[in-house]
Formats: structure tokens, sequence, C-alpha cells
């Protein structure tokens, strides 16, 4: 249905689509970096090109996280400043003619409070949920056809979840969604009301997609995606496991990871994969929440903390060089200090290479926003930095430890620090190590080194190249 005509136009339907640039802000988890990047593919067929710059913009998309307090609050403040667009439209250097800039919400908290949205913000065109994201040409097209104000949140009611991963960036790493949704209700978590009900993709068709990917995009690296990736294949008789070792015989994939997990769906056939499997990082980010049992039985997750920490030694007893993350939410309604006091003990005896901590946020509609809680903002403020300030130090000593050894690493960006410029990249697992080059003039980027480690704090690593291999192993 689309023809380039001779301005450059692209024929859509009954509609011109000139050449347009979209402003995107992304909020929240991978899902939604990995949504954005199919929302940008979608669009690059109607004859948009990305832009960084909001003034810029014909159209202006947000893709909404809900998890927390924060990420909501950045994304109604940054919707309010949209409203300039919209009440001072620019003339367009090239038609001189006012701009319409179009301006929509998709993602977690347009799923929920999509209708909402478009009623309260006058600039707001429209709002779309996260299972229509592959319908977003079709909700431009009515925009530019001229309807105003409509919301799109509709659940996909197929009983398959079948995709073609979609890539834009033209980097050799990929992200690939293999389940969406979520199915576990953590009685403080917001995500199965803004995602839906778990679906997984076939196992023969991720790895016929990553297979595509490799052979004809260059990916080199692939990040398995879902809000629990451990119930992949639960329904259809297939396992993450299974998936993994599968991607294993795919010739020219070199770095394999997966995110995230939670403990409760950790199979042996899992375990198993990270003792076999040459390709799968030595790194595991396995959200614990709390080292308090009774908190844990209070969030609704389905394991203890003896059951946590004996799949860790698993873990590590599968591979030696397995490195474990984890998330920890402080002040859950009504923890006391002695529970608080028992996720202190366990970050000690977990041994984390790193932690993504948060206070405790009420979300609307969950069984925690229901709880009674005496808790005040000051005792979570105190805890989460008890939490963090603990974790720093027994992480210090952790990567102490690096110093001396070599790890490879993909090149994925550079930066200079006191004039002195430094790349960087990610080891298999998992924590990002910078290094000087030996030749200044040299494009490192996107190339594989090995580097060995001179000086590793808690928070950074330093290393010096040793061994140079090129874009591709
Ligand atoms: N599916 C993933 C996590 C999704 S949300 C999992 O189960 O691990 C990412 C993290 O945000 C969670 O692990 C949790 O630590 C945190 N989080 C979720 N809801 C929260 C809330 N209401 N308040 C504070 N932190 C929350
Ligand atoms: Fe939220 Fe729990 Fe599902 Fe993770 S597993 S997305 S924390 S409900
Ligand atoms: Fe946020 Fe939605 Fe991800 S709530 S964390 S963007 S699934």
């Amino acid at each position: 249905m689309e023809n380039t005509t001779k301005n450059d136009s692209v024929k859509v339907g009954e509609l011109e689509f000139p050449p347009r640039k979209v402003w995107m802000k992304t909020y929240g988890c991978q899902m939604n970096y990995h949504d954005s990047e199919r929302i940008m593919s979608h669009l690059s067929g109607m004859n948009f090109t990305k832009t960084e710059e909001q003034s810029e913009a014909d159209l202006v998309i947000f893709n909404t996280c809900a998890v927390r307090d924060l990420a909501n609050q950045k994304f109604y403040s940054h919707l309010g400043e949209t409203k300039k667009l919209k009440t001072n439209p620019d003339i367009d250097p090239e038609t001189g003619l006012k701009k319409n800039v179009i301006v929509a919400a998709g993602g977690c908290i347009a799923q929920t409070e999509g209708k909402d949205l478009v009623q309260k913000y006058k600039q707001l065109d429209f709002a779309f949920g996260t299972d229509v994201i592959d319908n977003i040409g079709e909700m431009v097209y009515r925009a530019y056809a001229g309807e105003k104000k409509f919301t799109v949140t509709a659940w996909d009611r197929s009983d398959n979840y079948s995709i073609e991963t979609k890539i834009t960036q033209g980097t050799p790493q990929a992200f690939v969604n293999i389940i969406k949704g979520c199915d576990k209700f953590c009685s403080y978590c917001i995500v199965p009301f803004t995602r839906g009900r778990e679906k997984s993709r076939r196992l023969a068709e991720v790895v016929t997609d990553v297979k595509r990917l490799v052979e004809y995009s260059g990916i080199q690296e692939v990040m398995l995606l879902g809000q629990n990736v451990n119930s992949f294949g639960k329904d259809n008789g297939e396992s993450l496991g299974q998936l993994i070792m599968e991607l294993e015989k795919v010739n020219g994939l070199h770095l394999l990871r997966y995110t995230t997990s939670h403990p409760y769906d950790v199979t042996d056939d899992l375990v198993e994969a990270h003792a076999n499997s040459k390709k799968l990082a030595n790194h595991l980010h396995l959200p614990v929440q709390s080292g308090s049992n009774t908190v844990l039985q209070r969030m609704l997750r389905e394991y203890t903390v003896e059951h946590y920490l004996s799949l860790l030694a698993k873990m590590r007893k599968a591979n030696p060089e397995m490195v474990i993350t984890s998330d920890i939410i402080a002040g859950f309604p009504n923890e006391t200090e002695e529970e608080h006091q028992q996720t202190l003990q366990l970050l000690k005896d977990a041994q984390f290479d790193n932690i993504y901590a948060y206070a405790y946020s009420s979300r609307k509609g969950t069984k925690a926003a229901r709880m009674n809680d005496v808790l005040t903002d000051d005792i979570r403020g105190r805890r989460l930095r008890e939490v963090m300030d603990l974790q720093l130090s027994i992480q210090a000593e952790i990567r102490r430890g690096m110093t001396g050894k070599t790890y490879r690493v993909l090149v994925d960006g550079k930066n200079i620090n006191k004039g002195v410029q430094k790349w960087q990249g990610r080891t298999s697992c998992n924590r990002i190590v910078h290094f000087e080059p030996a030749n200044p003039e040299q494009d490192y980027m996107w190339n594989w080194v090995d580097v060995e480690i001179t000086s590793a704090t808690a928070l950074s690593t330093q290393g010096t190249l040793i061994k140079e291999y090129g874009k591709t192993l």
C-alpha cells in the first residue's frame, strides 16, 4: 500500500505522507525500549525519521512506565510541557504552513489511564496501550486523517503470540521478546494490569527469528526479553532452558542474555543450560525483593529466602563464573525493623554484584495499595539508604577480585573523563569496563576486545587492552 511519489511523499491508503520527523521518549524497562524500536520501525515505513529535538518534531510519542511514582511524575511533567507545541505551532519551512504537531502517549500508563489522559490533556491527540504496538501505523494514519482524541487499549485475544523482531539501531545487539505479560500478581506490582496475561512465542519461531537476525542483520548478541522469561513456553511444553540450548547452535551468535527472571520458575533445565551453554552470559538477574519470609509472603512472591539462596548456590555450582544481580524493595507496607534487618542480612548472604533498590511506591489497583500502611517516607528513605550503602560495600569487595583477570567485551561506547578518552564495553557477567585505547585514533566501536582489569571499585572498572579481534569473533 506504500508508493513513493516524485515529491518524496509516501502514499499510505488515501493519504500522502511527506517526510516527517518523530520524537520519542521512552520510560521504564527494556520491554518498553523494545516496543519503542518496534514503533519506530513501523513509522519509518510511513516516511518518519527520528529526531532528538522535540521542537523539530511533527509527531511526539511518549512510551510510558507506571511501575513507580517517579516514572509517572516524569511523564506527566514532560507531557505538560508539550502544551506549548500546540499553542505556538511553528511554520513549516517547506510548506510555509503552520505545523500541526501530533502528540501521542503509549505504554503502561496509557494502557490503564488512556481515556482519562486524552480527556484531561488538551494537547494529547491519542493514547494507545501495550498490546497494540503493531497497530501504530493505523493510529498515526487516523490522526493524520483528522481524527482527534481517540484511545486504543484493546488486548490481543488470540491464542498465539507470534511476531518477527524488528530492529532499527544498526548495532550487533538485539532485544528479542519471547514472552509478554505477567500472571504473577505480586501484591505491589502494576505490571500484570498494564501488560496483561502471559503469552509465549513458540520456541521454533524464536530460533528462526534469531537465525535471521544473525544472518541478515549482523546481530551477535541477543537479549531475550519478558517480564518473567522463566515462564516461557509453559503452555506449549517448552522452556527457556530448551530455547537457550537451541540458540546455542546458531552460528555467528556469540552472546545470549535474558531478563527478567522470577525465582519461583527457575527450573533445573535452566540451571543446566547455565552449566552447558558456552554462549549464555555469566550473569543472572534474579530479583529477590526482600530478605524476610514474612514480607515475601505479603508480597505474594511464592518462595522463601532459603529457597532463593539454594537457587543461587545451584547456579554458582553450574557455572562458577556466574555473577548475580537483584532487585530490592525497601519499606514494603508495614515492614518491621526486624524484617528490614533480614534484608540487610540477605545482602550479606547472597553477595550480589549489583542491585536495583527502590523505596516502595503504592500503585493504585494493587493488593498492597489496599493495605493499611503505617510506614512513613522518612523510614522508607532511611531503609533504602541502608540497603544501598551496605550493597555498595559488598560490591566493592566482590569487584576488587576482578583485578588482574581478563574479560572479553563488545565495545559499545566511548566517553571522555578528565580529558582522557576511554572506550567502554560490558563483560559477559554484565559489568561495564573502561579502557584507554592503545592508539587514540583507532575506532573500537562494536569491536570485540580482551581487557585486563587494572582497578575495580563498586561502580567503576578500568582495564588495559590486551587483544583485539575486530568486528566479529
Ligand atoms: N518482572 C520483573 C520486574 C518488573 S518491575 C520481576 O518480577 O522481577 C522491576 C522492579 O521494580 C521489581 O523487581 C521491583 O523491585 C520494582 N517494583 C515493582 N513495583 C514496585 C513498587 N510498587 N514499588 C517499588 N518498587 C517496585
Ligand atoms: Fe510484577 Fe511480580 Fe510480574 Fe515481576 S513477576 S512483573 S514483580 S507481578
Ligand atoms: Fe514500567 Fe511497564 Fe516496564 S510499568 S517497568 S514499562 S512493563
